[in-house]
């Protein structure tokens, strides 16, 4: 009843206050009557926190430091300290006690009545009911009338945080407090070894987009990422998958105030983020079946080192769990040729492979599925359209790259302006969104020309399949289908000889500007191109004997096939084509020539053809092993402004083979 009596300057009315108000002030709470000193507490109304004296294990004089804490009420298993109000000031001349002082502060005075600590002077003003009370967050607040009502509250215990970060906590600043809340390791292992300051500090750094950083000794080891409205891009999977422990993550970002906060989902289970100054290393923890079971810790990986890469770089793990740098498009190393440009901050980075023109010859190259740049040094508009950010950085000779600040305000998603070098940037599938690097337009071009081939060999792929379907309709009737077919596709894009391929090219098949014209009717060069033999259709008649009955050596889907005889005494094989369509003569002259430009161990050789009115004849080498009986079915496909040839091969033992002609035929 009367353990406040022993306080100085205790007037009779007081007296009465304190023992009135005893009752109400309850068992997790002190006002200026009373006091908690030794082994006394605090607990919070559900029995989640403690409050009260611990001593420290490694430090401190003869007697033992004493410092004044909250930890986990009930955990007998081991005591865990998650906040200390006196962490740098410990009281070694026992007994402590901390009180409520008629100011409004609290303070712990130690054996000799010295005032060891006090917190800062109350934000607002006090009354005779004013109580310290610890709350069932871990918070302990003073209540300026006892209330606890939030607007009471003059000072509380959350915005000093010690090494850990409970649900509800925040982190960052409070411009208009102007308070700033970062949480900071203990020297030792654990609080109960020794609260003191250690070197690593997990905070806000402003500026730019919201980003929070571990510092070990003020050198920055690891960051979250930049906030981008939606996620922290270093770790966007916070977001969406709730890490281990129902951690829900939450960025608060205004003019006023900028935090981190996180909530579980079950608020009775115990988690915490604790800064670990022995791993140097942000740490989640949550209780489980009686001991703390670690969660994720950061950085995670080597990627999530700072700006492990270097400038104009980044991080990627590979398969095999290793970390890789890479180069950002349009950029080249600086390193050693052939050595892996991987090291500390130090790291030379990369260098453009073209010099901006910081002008009109400028432009950008979206990356996606990145880490953002560290971007507090980065200007951010909000408000704004992605175009308008995007002419700002082109009007900005040193704006290196843009992206949208705020991916959650739709069209006006505002803009984060990079004009100094890009660090920390790191391959993360979670992130989605684009961040565009300026870079000079010829080497957008060049980056650009094998990207649209792979979209549109995905288009051609869907459209060969088409036209083939209705090929091998046509190859049905003709081949003599048995069982088994069997198929091969192959696409030939460049020159380049590949002799494993069943089919090569013959002629030179380049890849050059100058068969543009290969389609254009009206051209004349298009009948030199064509170095096929070009029969007179006098020659065919008489070599055929007129097509008679006689010299057909078989009927195949595409017309009767004939054995011809030319004036020289060689043998051919000439194909009269039924009237296939209405086939151009420009269409069948460039469909022969690919066709005579192919080799195949099972093909005969093309030797020319014959173009008579609406007669489209093939001639063939003629080979009396009945090899003949190969065909060979044709069909251009006309996709984003350029033919692809598709040829499909079947012989009479009915093995057929896919052939794409790609990449040659420009319009
Ligand atoms: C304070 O704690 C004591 C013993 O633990 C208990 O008997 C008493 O009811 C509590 N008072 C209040 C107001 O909770
Ligand atoms: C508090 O300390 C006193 C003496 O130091 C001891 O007798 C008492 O048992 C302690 N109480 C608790 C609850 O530990
Ligand atoms: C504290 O411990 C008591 C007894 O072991 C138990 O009944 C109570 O539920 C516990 N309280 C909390 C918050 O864990
Ligand atoms: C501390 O202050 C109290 C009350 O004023 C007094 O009774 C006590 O003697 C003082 N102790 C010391 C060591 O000065
Ligand atoms: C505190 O008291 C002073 C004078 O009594 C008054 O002017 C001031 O407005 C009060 N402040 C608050 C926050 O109530
Ligand atoms: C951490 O917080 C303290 C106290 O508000 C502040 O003085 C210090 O500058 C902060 N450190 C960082 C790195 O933000
Ligand atoms: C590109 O810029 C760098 C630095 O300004 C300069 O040293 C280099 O000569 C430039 N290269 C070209 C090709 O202009
Ligand atoms: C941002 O600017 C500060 C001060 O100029 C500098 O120390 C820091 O290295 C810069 N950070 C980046 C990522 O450019
Ligand atoms: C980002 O956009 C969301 C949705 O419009 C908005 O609620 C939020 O305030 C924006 N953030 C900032 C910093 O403007």
């Amino acid at each position: 009843m009367m353990r406040g009596m022993r306080t100085r300057d205790l007037g009779l009315l007081l007296v009465a206050t304190a023992f009135f108000s005893w009752p109400a002030i309850g068992n997790d709470s002190i006002d200026q009557a009373t006091s908690i000193s030794g082994n006394q507490t605090r607990v919070s109304a559900n029995g989640i926190f403690e409050l009260g004296f611990f001593k420290g294990r490694t430090s401190g004089g003869s007697g033992g430091s004493w410092y004044v804490g909250i930890w986990y009420a009930n955990m007998t298993e081991q005591q865990t300290v998650v906040w200390v109000a006196n962490r740098q000031e410990p009281v070694v001349d026992a007994p402590g006690v901390l009180r409520l002082s008629a100011d409004g502060r609290l303070a712990i005075i130690d054996g000799q009545n010295t005032t060891v600590w006090s917190s800062p002077a109350p934000s607002g003003n006090i009354t005779r009911a004013a109580t310290a009370s610890l709350l069932d967050s871990g918070n302990f607040v003073v209540s300026s009338d006892g209330s606890r009502s939030p607007e009471s509250v003059v000072w509380q215990s959350f915005d000093y945080p010690t090494d850990t970060l409970l649900p509800g906590m925040k982190l960052g600043v409070d411009r208009k407090n102007g308070i700033i809340r970062n949480i900071t390791s203990c020297r030792g292992a654990v609080p109960t070894d020794d609260p003191s300051p250690g070197d690593c500090i997990f905070a806000l750094v402003p500026g730019g987009l919201p980003e929070f950083f571990l510092f070990d000794k003020s050198t920055p080891i690891y960051t979250s990422g930049p906030w981008n409205g939606e996620v922290l891009t270093g770790v966007p999977q916070l977001k969406s998958q709730q890490a281990k422990g129902g951690f829900i993550p939450k960025v608060f970002w205004s003019v006023e105030e900028t935090y981190y906060q996180y909530s579980i989902s079950d608020p009775l289970s115990r988690a915490r983020l604790v800064v670990d100054g022995t791993s140097k290393k942000l740490q989640r923890l949550w209780w489980e079946s009686g001991s703390w079971k670690s969660g994720n810790s950061y950085p995670a990986d080597q990627c999530d080192n700072y700006a492990v890469c270097g400038a104009f770089m980044y991080c990627a793990i590979n398969v095999d769990q290793s970390s890789e740098c890479s180069c950002l498009p349009g950029f080249k190393s600086q390193g050693q040729p052939g050595q892996q440009p991987f090291g500390p901050v130090s790291s030379k980075g990369c260098a453009r492979n073209t010099n901006l023109t910081c002008g009109a010859g400028d432009g950008f190259w979206r990356v996606n599925e990145m880490k953002l740049p560290d971007a507090t040094n980065a200007t951010v508009s909000l408000g704004i359209t992605l175009d308008q950010c995007r002419n700002e950085c082109l009007g900005n000779c040193n704006c290196r790259a843009y992206a949208a600040a705020n991916v959650s305000a739709g069209d006006s998603p505002g803009c984060v302006m990079w004009t100094v070098d890009l660090l920390d940037m790191k391959k993360n599938p979670g992130v989605k969104q684009y961040l565009y690097i300026r870079l000079a337009q010829s080497e957008i071009d060049s980056l650009e020309a094998p990207e649209k081939r792979r979209r549109l060999i995905r288009k051609v792929l869907i459209a060969v399949v088409t036209t083939v379907c209705s090929m091998l309709l046509v190859g049905c009737c003709c081949c003599f289908w048995r069982n088994k077919t069997k198929w091969k596709r192959h696409t030939m894009e460049t020159r380049s000889d590949t002799d494993e391929l069943p089919f090569r090219a013959r002629k030179n098949f380049a890849l050059s500007p100058a068969r543009d014209h290969w389609f254009d009717e009206n051209n004349t060069n298009a009948e030199e191109d064509l170095d096929l033999p070009l029969f007179d259709i006098g020659v065919i008649f008489d070599a055929t004997d007129q097509f008679s009955a006689n010299n057909k050596i078989g009927e195949g889907g595409f017309g009767p096939v004939y054995l011809g005889i030319l004036e020289d005494g060689t043998e051919v094989a000439v194909k009269r084509l039924s009237q296939r369509s209405a086939q151009g003569v420009v269409e069948f002259k460039n469909e022969v020539k690919l066709t005579a430009m192919l080799q195949h161990r099972n093909l005969v050789r093309l030797l020319g053809c014959c173009i008579y009115d609406n007669e489209r004849i093939l001639v063939y080498e003629y080979m009396h092993n009945n090899s003949l009986d190969t065909f060979i079915f044709g069909q251009f496909i006309y996709i984003n402004n350029r033919w692809y040839y598709v040829v499909l091969v079947c012989s009479t033992n009915c093995k057929c083979t896919m052939l794409i002609l790609s990449g040659i035929f420009y319009r």
